[in-house]
Formats: C-alpha cells, structure tokens, sequence
C-alpha cells in the first residue's frame, strides 16, 4: 500500500497548481467577469454552466450541483480515488512526491494482489489457448460456433475452455513452480479435507470476469451440457482480488461507450451481453447472476443518464425486472428504463433469431418507463370487468403513480388508469393527492433533484460552500448544498414562503390549474400544507411535527427567507413567470417522455395532446432564447 500522503504535502500541491490548467485541459474555459465558463464535462448541456474561479480555485456547475477543488475534479471525472488524484496533480505540475504515496501498481498492491492477477492472467491463457488451438478445445468451440460466436467474439471477450481432464489446471501451474499456498488462496482450486487441491472448473467454457481495468479477475465457467446435477454456470469465489458486489461484466469494454452515451444496458446474463455487443450494442453490462449492487450502480452513475434494463422476456425475467426496478427507484438517481423482449426470449435468443438490427430497434422502440411496465403487468391476470379486481388495481396502479414527479407524466398514467378501470380521472386524482399526502408524512423522501445532488460525504481538503448548517436541524447538514440557488428553484422558495403566509395566494394558485411546481420536494410541501391547513391546522410549528424529516430544513430555509413582510402581486407574478418559463426546457423533456409512453399505450387522443403540447413547448422555448 502507498502510504498516507499527509495534509501538508497535499495542500502543497494544491497551492502550486492552478485549477484553471488542470480543467483546460478538459473543458474549453471562455472568461465572463471573476469567472470562467464552459459545458460541463459530467453530464449534457448545451449552455454552459460550468464555472471555474481562479480566485477561490474551485469550480461549479450550476446546473448538476457538482463542485470541488481541482482534486475533486478529477475524481468525478476520471473515476480516481483522492490519493490517486493528489498524484495526478502533482505529476501535471512538476511536484516531486516521494515514491511512497504513490499509488503506482508495485507500490500499491500487495504482492499477493499481483500474484493472484499473474495467476488469473495465465490461467485465462491457457484456456484461451486450449479453446482455440487445440484438439481438446474443438467441442467447447463447436459449442461456441454453434451458439453464433465468431472467432473475433471469443477473441473479444477472451473466452476459453477447460476440458474436462483431472487437474490440468493444477498441473500447468505446479509446472511453473507456483507456492503450494498461492494456489491454494486463488480461488481457483477446491481443496479436500486432507488439504490436496483439485481444479476448481473442469469441463467448462471459461468466461474471464475483467474488473474495470481490464484486467482478469475471476472467471465464471459454463458448463457445455447442462446436467441435472450441475449448476449451469459457476463463478469463482470471492477473493482479494475479486469482489463480486463491485464487478460489472463488460464494464471494461463498456464504459467508454456507456461515458459517451450517457446511457447503459444492464443484461441479465453474459451471454446477452455478448450477444448485445455483437449486435453492436456494446454499452452492455450485466451483475453476476445477482441483482445489481449500490456499488454497482454508483459506478454506473458516475458514467451514465440513463440505465436500460433489459432481462429476459419470460415470466422470471419479468418478476426480477420488477424487483430490480423496486430496488433501483429508491438507489439510484440514473433515468431508468425498461425493455421487455417479444416472446419471453432472451437477448442472446431474440438476436441470433431476429438479427442484429431487429434487436437494436427493439432496444430504441421498446424503451418503456418503469411506471408504463408495472401497470402493464398489474393488469395480466386481473379481469378488470370484474369489481374486486378493478378496485385492486386502481390502488396498486395509484401506488406506482404516487412517487412521480412530473405532472404531465402524472396525468398520462391517470388517464391510462381511466381508461383501464372506468373511474372518473377526478377521482382518481384526488385519490392519488390523498396518497401522496399520506406516503410524505409516512415515510422519508428520495433525494430531490439538483439541490440535493450530493449525498457524498466530501473528501478531506475539498472547501464546502453553501449556508451554515440550520441549527436543530441536523438532516440540513447530511447533505451538501451547492454555492446558490437555480432561479427556479429561489421562485419556487418564495412562492412558497409567501403563500404560507398569505393564504390569498393559495387561493390565487389553487384556482390556477396549470399551476404546479418545478421540483418534487416543492411540490410536496405545497401539497403538505394544504392538506394541513384542511386539517384545520395553522402554524408553523406545527406543520413541521406533520411532515417528514427529510422537508423540515428546507421548510425552515423556506421561511428564513428575507422577503418583504408585504407579499406584492407583482413579486408573486414574477416569480410564477420565472417557474412557467425557467422550465421548459425541463417539461419539454417530460413531454417527450410521455409522448413516448401515450404512443406505446396505444392512446391516440393523448399522443395528439401531447404532440401539439411538444410544438408548444419548442416555440416557447425559442421565443424564450
Ligand atoms: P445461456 O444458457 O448460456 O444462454 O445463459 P443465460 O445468459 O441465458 O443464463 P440465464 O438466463 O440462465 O442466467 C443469467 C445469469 O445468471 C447467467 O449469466 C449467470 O450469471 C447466472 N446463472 C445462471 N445459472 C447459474 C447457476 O447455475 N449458477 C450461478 N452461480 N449463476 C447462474
Ligand atoms: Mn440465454
């Protein structure tokens, strides 16, 4: 291991280094007054709000929320951890740091790290070798060759194969004299009570698990006949260097792909991974046959938007579809979709039988939001003719609509569930408003959008902007606030601020239908504190006993607002105009979205809405610029 780089070195390096340099290098800079701008570099923008200052050496995008010093710049862009970024400064300034803290490879790794990835290497080797020069390999490459991968394919992902032969495996590495002791750690030998090891894989088409570097670290062995007794495929075990909750199949090859198009397909099985990427989808990635870990999808979200499930089409590739969305909803801030393959089939199935372009169509066209997918689902098996079963999925579908954000998507999955149950869209509104009322004071939010971006504790030496914590409010502290408000954001404040306390302004915004605000946690206390004041309820104080934790700071930040006392129409206007214009951009998006879902559902009436809502909302948008 590199030893500790203590603070001192660290703030020496920063200080001989100007964060303007290292960010040139990445982003063009154009100076505009103290500052210099440019397009963020972590996620899409067209308008740059990427700011660096020279004076405080730091930077902020207005837009993502991120921030940091120059170290913290390179993390989040280069995936480094914060020695290695220490490093990386140092070395683009000309600092002299000790070998020590050097992270290289030999210094870093222990020498069993080293060991075991020589190991792993060789090892892939030889089944690479077996596989495809020798006679004993020939069954494992018919099998291959049958299952339509070409030489470059199995070139590509190094597969390999171990015949089925007494401990060859052991055999080739006792030749090569390694320690009794290694082996016996590496993972890749089983060993019998009386301690004599035997090769762990045999009989099987060898897939290398390569972490992010490329480098192999595991393998995952398919037998080439299933049989009864047999697990179809087996993985190695957990070692020093293989940790199964933070691997990604693919990722290596992947994730320059996945950076630039902000989006990733997550398979279910390696072979549909391959299959994607012969197809020529090679942003594919898939878990180890488990579902998908939070330190798994924070490596996705560093690199990507969006994330595409794509399981098998069949009944359990549906329920693990399901239970992967349920778990990606609460864990991750990456747009997920979903895409379910005609016939039950699975990728690898759907593209040897329909070719490379009907699969990457399916993949562009079949795209359904999660919300879309589940209702899909409720209703197989449900006669929705019938009373009890109308009534059972009117308060599931409510359910899955309740956490949504985006009020034209709400009002296209309402209309959907109209349709489908025959209950009036009024009722199921206001339904859906008492729901949503009750979910808040139950249970804690997810993080919000852009004021909440960050849930990273910060690394040491990165200066932390933003307003003092609120005292006796200590939720205000775990999350980190970002330099200064959106416009949108500082209207929906004061709106806010002003029509709790002025109730004419409710009425004003009650009467206006259009009316909602931007962001979810917004929008929730607004519906929060009507649905208190209907309770016959007024104070301040009391509103906070009523709502969930995770609101309160942002309600007192609400109120601590310097407003005049006076609330002027005027002040009021503006700030509605700036929350109706600031977003279009933001609804324009959602509309898209819906458009998407209203013509996948089939409804003609909603898909002419919203088209002519998505022509509104563009000339809008150029009238704004
Ligand atoms: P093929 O039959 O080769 O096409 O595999 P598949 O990708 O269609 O596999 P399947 O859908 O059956 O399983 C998906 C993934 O689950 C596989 O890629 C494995 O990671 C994992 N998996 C499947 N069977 C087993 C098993 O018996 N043991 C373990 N540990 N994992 C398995
Ligand atoms: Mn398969």
């Amino acid at each position: 291991m590199a030893g500790k780089i203590p603070n001192d070195v660290i703030d020496d390096v920063r200080s001989q280094t100007n964060i303007v340099d290292v960010v040139g290098q990445y982003v063009q800079l154009k100076k505009s007054g103290n500052n210099l701008f440019g397009i963020c570099p972590f996620h899409d923008e067209k308008t740059p709000s990427f700011s660096v200052s020279e004076e405080k050496q730091i930077f902020h995008c207005f837009s993502c929320g991120r921030g940091g010093n120059v170290f913290k710049f390179l993390m989040e862009l280069e995936q480094i951890s914060f020695p290695e970024a220490v490093v990386k400064v140092a070395d683009f300034v000309g600092f002299s740091l000790a070998e020590t803290y050097r992270p290289t490879q030999n210094v870093q790794e222990s020498s069993e790290v080293t060991q075991f990835k020589q190991l792993y290497r060789q090892a892939n080797e030889l089944f690479t070798h077996i596989l495809m020069s020798t006679e004993a390999g020939q069954p494992a490459l018919d099998y291959l060759h049958e299952r339509g991968l070409t030489d470059q394919l199995i070139e590509t992902f190094s597969i390999g194969y171990l015949p089925d032969q007494a401990d060859l495996m052991l055999s080739f590495f006792q030749n090569k004299e390694v320690p009794y002791q290694t082996l016996r750690q590496s993972g890749l030998f089983i060993e019998t009570q009386t301690g004599k090891l035997h090769d762990r894989f045999s009989g099987r088409v060898m897939f290398p698990i390569r972490n992010a570097q490329g480098e192999v670290i595991a393998f995952s062995g398919r037998v080439l006949v299933k049989q009864p007794d047999q697990p179809k495929y087996l993985n190695s075990p957990e070692t020093v260097i293989f940790n199964k909750r933070k691997v990604l199949f693919n990722y290596d090859l992947a994730k320059t792909m996945i950076h630039q198009e902000r989006k990733v397909y997550l398979f279910e099985g390696f072979m549909d991974v391959i299959a994607a990427y012969s197809a020529g989808v090679i942003n594919g990635v898939a878990s180890m046959g488990t579902s998908l870990t939070t330190e798994q999808l924070a490596l996705l979200g560093q690199q990507a938007r969006e994330l595409i499930v794509c399981y098998d089409g069949d009944r359990p590739g549906i329920e693990a579809m399901k239970r992967a969305i349920s778990m990606l909803q609460q864990n991750t801030k990456l747009e997920l979709s979903v895409v379910v393959l005609p016939s039950g089939a699975d990728p690898d199935e759907y593209v040897r039988q329909y070719g490379a372009e009907q699969f990457k169509t399916t993949l562009q066209n079949g795209v359904e939001t999660p919300i879309a997918f589940e209702l899909r689902y409720l209703k197989q098996g449900l006669n929705l003719n019938n009373e009890k079963d109308q009534l059972d999925y009117v308060q599931q579908a409510l359910a899955v609509v309740a956490p949504i954000e985006s009020p034209l998507e709400i009002e296209i999955y309402l209309k959907q569930i109209e349709a489908d149950s025959g209950i009036s869209f009024a009722t199921l509104k206001r339904q859906l408003q008492t729901l949503r009322v009750k979910r808040a004071t139950q249970q804690p939010l997810a993080p919000a959008p852009s004021q909440y971006d960050y849930d990273l504790p910060p690394e040491p030496g990165t200066p932390i902007d933003g307003p003092p914590p609120i005292p006796g409010h200590p939720q205000a502290t775990v999350t980190r606030q970002p330099q200064r408000l959106t416009r949108v954001e500082h209207a929906e404040q004061e709106v806010l601020h002003m029509l709790m306390e002025n109730d004419d302004i409710r009425l004003q915004l009650e009467n206006n239908a259009d009316f909602s605000f931007v962001h979810t946690p917004y929008q929730l206390i607004y519906e929060l504190w009507r649905a208190f004041l209907a309770e016959g309820k007024s104070t301040l104080a009391d509103f906070m006993g009523y709502i969930p934790d995770d609101l309160q700071a942002l309600v007192v930040q609400i109120d601590a607002l310097d407003l005049p006392e006076e609330a002027s129409q005027e002040a009021l206007n503006d700030c509605l105009f700036v929350i109706a214009q600031n977003n279009i951009e933001e609804q324009l998006r959602e509309a898209k979205i819906a458009l998407k879902e209203a013509t996948k559902l089939g409804n003609a009436s909603e898909e002419t809405r919203l088209t002519l809502e998505v022509i509104r909302l563009v000339s809008q948008k150029k009238l704004g610029n």
